[in-house]
Order: structure tokens, then sequence, then C-alpha cells
């Protein structure tokens, strides 16, 4: 696939997508993290929260690797603009549907990055009563990492750079992309 193709029709100044992850690759990463997850909550309750809208693509192929029952809901945080960096406020924009008290909750993100997002929200599902809370996301991003928070599953792990595709979007755009690239603006 060409760089050029990848582009959108808007972008002036054509950044570039360096390839970082193929769909083959992403593939088998996620079902080793399926296999550790379906072992880890044998038996137990599980509710897998994915946040939107970038953790769409990886949930959908997640619950697909599990060989365990789930249930499933969406929460939706702005806390980006539309830049590179967290802006640092954080609200919810879309709350849980489903009750989670007494549930083990698995907390599903496309990337973590400063880790305030994910601090935010495992604060506010405490408050929900649930049996425990742990966090799984695609990638693992060690650049801008603020708090102390433990990311329990990762598919990926990268030390920095902006990376697009797989739901990750830059300015709501690529996240078509079946793979995982690095952007450069
Ligand atoms: P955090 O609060 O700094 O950890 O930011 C987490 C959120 O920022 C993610 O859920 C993404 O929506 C967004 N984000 C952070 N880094 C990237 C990136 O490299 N590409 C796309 N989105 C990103
Ligand atoms: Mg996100």
């Amino acid at each position: 696939m060409s760089i050029r193709r990848l582009n959108t029709r808007s972008d002036r100044i054509m950044p570039e997508l360096i390839p970082v992850l193929s769909r083959e690759e992403i593939k088998e990463r996620i079902a080793g993290v399926a296999v550790q997850i379906s072992k880890d909550y044998e038996n137990r309750e599980l509710v897998l929260i994915g946040v939107l809208k970038g953790a769409f693509v990886f949930l959908s192929d997640l619950i697909r690797h599990l060989t365990i029952p789930v249930q499933l809901d969406f929460v939706s945080i702005s806390s980006y603009g539309s830049g590179t960096a967290s802006t640092g406020e954080i609200r919810l924009t879309k709350d849980l549907g489903i009750a989670i008290s007494g549930k083990d909750v698995l907390i599903v993100e496309d990337i973590i990055d400063s880790g305030q997002t994910l601090q935010w929200l495992s604060d506010y599902l405490r408050t929900l009563d649930p049996k425990s809370v742990r966090t799984c996301t695609f990638i693992d991003k060690r650049e801008r990492r603020e708090e102390n928070i433990p990311v329990d599953y990762a598919c990926h792990t990268v030390e920095e750079g902006f990376l697009v595709g797989y739901g990750l979007d830059y300015a709501e755009d690529y996240r078509y992309l079946p793979g995982i690239y690095h952007l450069k603006l």
C-alpha cells in the first residue's frame, strides 16, 4: 500500500504514515492477550468497558478471540481536542448503560499515553462498587506517562510517537486503516 494512497483528500501538507503493525501482527497480538484474559477471568463475571471511539475496533476483535462469556458496554470520554497531546480536561460524555456492582471490570482502551484518562475512568468506575477494575490497552505508550496506574494487558508497547489506524485517529482521520501507523506531521 503506498503512503500517498493512505492520506485523506483534505490533507494539504501530506503527512507521512510509517507502518508499525500489520493486520496479521495485530491479529497475533490480540490472540495472545485473549488467551491470558480468558484464563484469568475463567468462572468470573467479566464486563468489558470500551472507551469510545478509539477502542471500538480493538474491542470488537478482542471479544471474538475470548473463550469465556462476557458482558460489554461503552463509555465516551472527552479529553483530547483535535491535537496530539492531552488538554488535561476530562469529561464523561456517555455513561455506562449496565450495572457493574459486584462484577469484574476490564477497561479496554485503544492507547494509554499520559494515563490521565485511565486514572480518571478507573476512579469513576470504582465508585460504582465493582469487584475489581483492571486495564487492557491495545497500545501502551510510555512517552508522557504521569499517572502511576498499572496496565494489566497490552498488545504492543511503544516509547514515543503519534500512532494512527485500527481505531486510532488524528483529528478524526485514519481510524479506518486496518494496520497501525506512525504519523509524521
Ligand atoms: P492519556 O489520557 O494521555 O493517556 O490519553 C489517552 C487518549 O489520548 C487515548 O485514548 C487516545 O484517544 C488519545 N491518544 C494518545 N496518544 C495517541 C496516539 O498516539 N494516537 C491517537 N490517539 C492518541
Ligand atoms: Mg481514546
